[in-house]
Parts: C-alpha cells; structure tokens; sequence
C-alpha cells in the first residue's frame, strides 16, 4: 500500500479503513513507512480527527503490533488500573493490594515514562531490593500465587506506540484525542486484563487542563475500549492541588503505607478507594461501588492490605519489613522549609510546576537518561483553602546534594498562592463515565 495514497485521504478528510491503518501501524513498526510520512500522517490526523470505528482500528493495530499477554490460564477476573498522570498520585500502590485482598487479581504492567515523579516503577525501585522486572510466566505465577503484582512493560508490549509517541513528541502532535485514546488503549488491550478503570485527571496538573477536555478523553477511552470487548470504566479527578500529600518516589511509597495502614485519610485514600471499588463492582466482587469502599475500607482496618502489600514488595524480591517500617526507606539529607509570606487563604496551586520542583530536586526526569534521587521530594504542608499566617510553613523540600535547592525553594514559593477570600472548594471526583 502507497503511504501517499494513505496520507493525501486523512489530508482530505476522509475515513481510513482498517486495511490502511494496519499498513500504517505495521509500516511505523517495520521501517517500510518513513518517519516523515508517519508524520505526515499523524498531523492529518490531528487536524482532520478520527471516527470511532478508525480509533479502534487503531488501537488494535497498535496493541497487536507486538506481545500481547495471554492471562486465561490465571484464574479469576484479572483487572488493571491506568492514570492519565499527575502529582503526588500514588493511587495504584493503595488499591493494587487491597484489591487483591477481595479476590479480584490485579495484574499491573507500568511503563517508564517522563513525568514530575519517576513514575509507579520509580517509587517500587525505592523499596531495598525491590525488582520491576520479571518475565511474563514468572508475572503470571506471582499474580496467581500472591494475587497482584506490578511491573515494567517488556520492550515488545506495543512497540507501535514507542514509534508514534517518539514522533508526536517532536513534531507538536502529542495533544490529539484519537492519538492520545490509542496510545494508552493499545498497551492496556495488550496487558491482556478484563476488567480496565481509568483515572483521568482534570486541573493544572493533568495532560487536560480543562474539565471538558478530560471529559471527552474519558469518555472517548471507555467508548472505545468496550467497544474492543473488554470492562471499562473511568473517573474525573481533580488535579488543581496535588492529590496526596508527598510528591517524590520514596516520599510516596511512604505515604501509600501510611494510607494502607490507617495512619493517613484524606483525598490520596478517598480516590484510591473509589477506583478500587469500581474495579471490584466491574468484576462482579460486589453489588454496588459503595459496598466495594466498605470492604476496602474493611482490609485497611484488618491489616490485611499491608500485609498483602508486603507480600508483593517480598515477591519481587525487596524487603518486606517496610511495610511496617517506613525507617527503611531512603531518607533525604535535606529539610528545607517553604513559608507563607502573608497572612489570607490559600487559593490555588500551580500545580504542574510542584511537580517541576520536585523534579529540579532529583525526583523526575527531564530526559529517559537522567538518574533519578528516589530520596527527594516535597512534602504538602496545606491545602487549597487552607486559613495561613505569615511565617506558616506551607511545603518542606526534602532535598540531596545534587538537588536544585534554591530554584525549587522558589519554584514552590511561585506556585502556592494566597489570597484575601477563601476559594469555593471543588469536588474531587468529578464525574464517572461507565
Ligand atoms: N499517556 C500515554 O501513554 N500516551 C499518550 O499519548 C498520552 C499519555
Ligand atoms: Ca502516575
């Protein structure tokens, strides 16, 4: 098939079929399609927009064009969870065990990525010992055994999308829906679960800034993704203030025990939760979402959900006793206090850029090469619509010797802003799309 042919019908508005999309997908894979003419095409893409029946068309293309996990001879529902990205968003270290805890297995596959932290692969890789890698029969038999596990996606999981987000990143094609809906569809059709949620963030620290956006792209994503035959469903979430209340690897996995525990309510527990018992109710383990927070809620308190988390920390081969003692955790050199410099409210965060501080601190990667210090982070001290006095500390850095100590200090200076009036608070779950 000619990739001008190809091309000049998305350059015009018109529908590709499937036999067009799949030699496109195959042709990016196998190097017979050019990287301008797969760019071409991605920017006809983006301008011209896809129909349900070629986003599909895409996303099986892209999920077939490498492994794809078969999980039947696990038993029971096997259910994944994907977040669209945020800070302080340590969701899947909470309800990954206390899930398991209720019967439904939870088999997780994450990718690397770039982001303000490390990302869920980071924040395990803090835990001593602790391995993200194993292969596909020993993943299978630790989920059969222990009941979930998390690891790195193999290099051969859609290895369409490497190519195409690789070429959207450099040619200004990133922020497309179609795009955006195939390249996280495809690695989750390819992880082989039944059961998928979806926590797509909406606010100053999400990929989609406004609530319609995040709106469209969830609903787009489930639409989608049962249309492939598989259970989805996903929430809105806010993203305006970091969800939790520690941004940084080590820093999240501390809090993530301190939830498991019982220690630590608030928005970090409320949204794992509520994404926990949208997985149990999709599986068939509960009758309502409310019943499926109760007995969450049950796992916390009975201990069995730490213990459950230990089980997989020593499954993986790291330590187990942190589970109990967060002491065994990296801890940073550093404590640096950010304080109010006014009396008032506070009335917003900015909080992509709390997320850029925690990475000038050592906790993200601008590039995939850059080293990461699992030990750095921030620490929220307030909430938007928090009462503050000058002098009051609002974040603690916690901070190494190769951290920028003093861009971060006003990074975060810049991005908690007080005010006179205190804000109207917003819900945290926005909406649920089903
Ligand atoms: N996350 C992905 O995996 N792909 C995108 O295109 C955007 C966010
Ligand atoms: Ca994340």
């Amino acid at each position: 098939m000619n990739p001008c042919d190809i091309i000049r019908k998305k350059r015009f508005g018109g529908e590709l079929n499937e036999k067009e999309i799949r030699a496109f997908v195959d042709g990016a894979v196998d190097g017979s399609f050019a990287d301008y003419q797969v760019s071409a095409l991605l920017m006809a893409i983006c301008i011209n927009g896809m129909s349900d029946r070629e986003t599909l068309a895409l996303t099986l293309a892209m999920a077939k064009s490498g492994d794809t996990l078969d999980l039947s001879d696990v038993p029971g529902v096997k259910a994944d969870k994907h977040s669209t990205g945020g800070v302080g968003d340590t969701t899947s270290l909470i309800l990954v065990p206390l899930v398991a805890c209720c019967g439904v297995k939870m088999a997780k596959m994450s990718g690397r990525g770039l982001g303000f932290t490390g990302g869920t692969l980071d924040k395990l890789e803090s835990i001593p010992g602790m391995s993200i890698e194993k292969d596909i029969e020993g993943f299978k038999q630790q989920v059969r055994e222990v009941g979930c596990a998390i690891i790195g996606q193999t290099a051969r999981l859609a290895p369409a999308d490497k190519v195409l987000y690789g070429l959207r990143d450099v040619t200004a094609t990133v922020d497309c829906l179609p795009l955006i809906v195939s390249s996280i569809l495809s690695k989750k059709l390819a992880a082989g679960c039944d059961v998928v949620v979806l926590d797509v963030k909406t606010g100053s620290g999400a990929l989609m800034d406004t609530e319609e956006k995040s709106r469209q792209l969830a609903e787009t994503m489930v639409r989608i993704g049962n249309m492939s035959g598989k259970r989805f469903s996903a929430l809105i979430t806010d993203m305006d203030q970091p969800l939790g209340s520690y941004i940084g690897n080590a820093l999240e996995v501390e809090e993530a025990i301190g939830v498991l525990s019982g220690n630590i309510d608030g928005p970090l527990k409320d949204v794992s939760l509520t994404l926990g018992a949208h997985i149990l109710h999709n599986s068939g383990a509960v009758e309502s979402v409310e019943a499926g927070i109760a007995l969450l809620n049950e796992k916390i308190k009975n201990g069995e959900g730490l213990k459950k988390f230990s089980e997989m920390i020593a499954a993986q081969g790291g330590d187990p006793r942190v589970a109990y003692d967060t002491g065994l955790l990296p801890k940073a050199k550093y404590h640096i206090d950010v304080t109010a410099d006014r009396d008032g409210y506070v009335t917003a965060m900015r909080t992509d850029d709390l997320g850029n501080a925690a990475k000038r601190l050592g906790a993200g990667r601008e590039r995939k090469t850059d080293a990461l210090d699992l030990s750095v982070g921030l620490v929220m001290k307030v909430r938007v619509g928090d009462k503050v006095r000058k002098g009051d500390v609002l974040c603690t850095l916690h901070a190494g010797d190769g951290s920028d100590r003093i861009g971060a200090h006003n990074l975060v200076h810049k991005s908690i802003l007080i005010g006179d009036a205190r804000p109207a608070p917003k819900p945290l779950i926005r909406a649920v799309v089903t």
